[in-house]
């Protein structure tokens, strides 16, 4: 676990262009889903973060080979046999219950270690559970393990969803493309991350179409029709939403480069709303501002609505915009941690159940923070590009589970900011 530090010495006017890297919720379930290939498939564009490589050490346990060449990744499954994922590695990432489905669509079985809970939330997979077991997957629990048969096999279900949960419509998803039929996924999530695996799906031989709707309909293949693929990551919209706060932050213009702009549509709506202008292209967007900062109220909702994964960012501009909003957080029920670090740098904030009441401040002061989970971490950074003076952030791991090289790209950007180790601050 790094001790490290990040230092930033605020006000710094961050402005340029900069590459987002993969992203990291499409490739850790591209990973997983590569054990449907039962061969050696290529995934490219993989983020180096260190989730990722956890995901890669949950694979090798289960008998995988992963190489991987700068962000090129070859997953190769075919001599996978074990189907238990450990405590170990799960409750360091909670991401590895995505072996759950594609483990169950392979072998028609599996044994993970339950999730735990996190910073932001009890991260139930109840969902993951009730869907399953609709495909004709039976659960028992014991020591702390979950473990899935299918006595009677996999077969084609209609599934509601509760809530368009991301994590049980991919479990849903990766475990349904064998079983017998043709399975609707009702409520489905609609992030880009699930376009994306519903399309490395298809090219590995499954027949997915809806990816992206509210109803996803999946017709079962037989395992051997399945195949290797080589299959190239969609851009990180949430690092890419995190670059375009800080040019809306601190004036811009910043250009991320390698994202889609359909994928950050609401995001880039609220910016405007806050007073920045947004271009974009094929494959960038640029933000810029000139006047102050608006205030302007945010809700997080499943996608396409505003994404929980960006709040922490957002509440930092209303912080320091020119008057009061409101953030609301629909998605976790534990999710305004950032506010209290916030505050020490003397933003105006008020909690109240789900939601903050923001009083926009015009200054804020570098303190000693610390990070509750990366999105929080990240956004904490970026205030210490505004405030006035040294920014120390604490709990640089959370940052290093999903962002690449996040200091080199700040600086890049004209940031001053620095990575020391906590000793050298005694
Ligand atoms: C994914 O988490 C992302 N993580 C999260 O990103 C993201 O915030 C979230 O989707 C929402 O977009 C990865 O993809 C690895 P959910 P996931 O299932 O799949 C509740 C980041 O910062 N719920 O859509 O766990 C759950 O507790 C991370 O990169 C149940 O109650 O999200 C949460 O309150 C943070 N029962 C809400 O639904 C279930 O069975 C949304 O969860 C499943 C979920």
């Amino acid at each position: 676990m790094s001790q490290d530090v990040i230092v930033v010495q605020g006000p710094c006017k961050l402005q340029g262009e900069v590459q987002v890297s993969g992203a990291k919720n499409s490739a850790l379930k591209l990973m997983a889903a590569a054990l449907l290939g039962q061969g050696r498939t290529c995934l490219r564009n993989v983020p180096d973060i260190s989730d990722i490589s956890i995901m890669s050490k949950v694979l090798k346990r289960l008998g995988a080979t992963v190489e991987r060449e700068d962000h090129v990744m070859w997953v190769d499954t075919a001599k996978v046999e074990k189907f238990e994922t450990p405590y170990q590695l799960v409750s360091k990432m909670r991401a590895s219950i995505s072996v759950l489905g594609p483990l169950i669509g392979r072998f028609g079985r599996a044994r993970v270690a339950m999730p735990g809970g996190c910073q932001i939330g009890a991260r139930k997979i109840d969902m993951h559970l009730v869907g399953l077991e609709k495909l004709g997957v039976e659960f028992s629990v014991d020591h702390g393990y979950l473990s899935a048969t299918t006595p009677h096999g996999l077969r084609a279900a209609e599934v509601m969803l509760t809530f368009p949960s991301v994590g049980a419509t991919e479990n849903m998803l990766m475990a349904a493309v064998t079983a017998e039929g043709t399975s609707v996924i009702d409520n489905a999530a609609r992030e880009p991350e699930i376009v994306d695996l519903c399309n490395m799906l298809n090219e590995m031989g499954c027949k997915v179409s809806g990816g992206g709707s509210p109803c996803i309909q999946v017709e079962g293949v037989s395992l051997d029709e399945l195949h290797p693929c080589d299959h190239v990551t969609v851009g990180d919209r949430i690092e890419a939403g995190t670059f375009l706060t800080g040019g809306a932050l601190t004036g811009g213009p910043v250009t991320v480069r390698g994202i889609d702009p359909s994928f950050l549509r609401m995001a880039c709506m609220k910016l405007e709303d806050m007073g920045a202008t947004v271009e974009t292209g094929a494959d960038w967007i640029c933000v810029r501002r000139d006047g102050p900062l608006k205030p302007t109220d945010i809700q997080t909702l499943p996608h396409p609505g505003f994404p929980t994964d960006l709040q922490a960012q957002f509440m930092l501009l209303d912080a320091c915009a020119q008057g009061n909003s409101v953030v609301t957080e629909n998605v976790f029920e534990n999710r305004f941690m950032f506010a209290a670090e916030l505050m020490r740098m003397g933003a105006d904030i008020a909690i109240d159940g789900h939601h903050a009441t923001v009083h926009g401040v015009e200054s804020l002061q570098g303190a000693p923070v610390s990070s509750t989970d990366l999105r929080a971490g990240a956004a904490l950074v970026l205030a210490g590009c505004f405030a006035e003076g040294e920014t120390q952030v604490y709990g640089v791991d959370h940052i290093d589970r999903g962002y690449e090289n996040y200091v080199a790209k700040l600086n890049q950007l004209g940031g001053t900011v620095t990575r020391v180790s906590a000793d050298s601050l005694q």
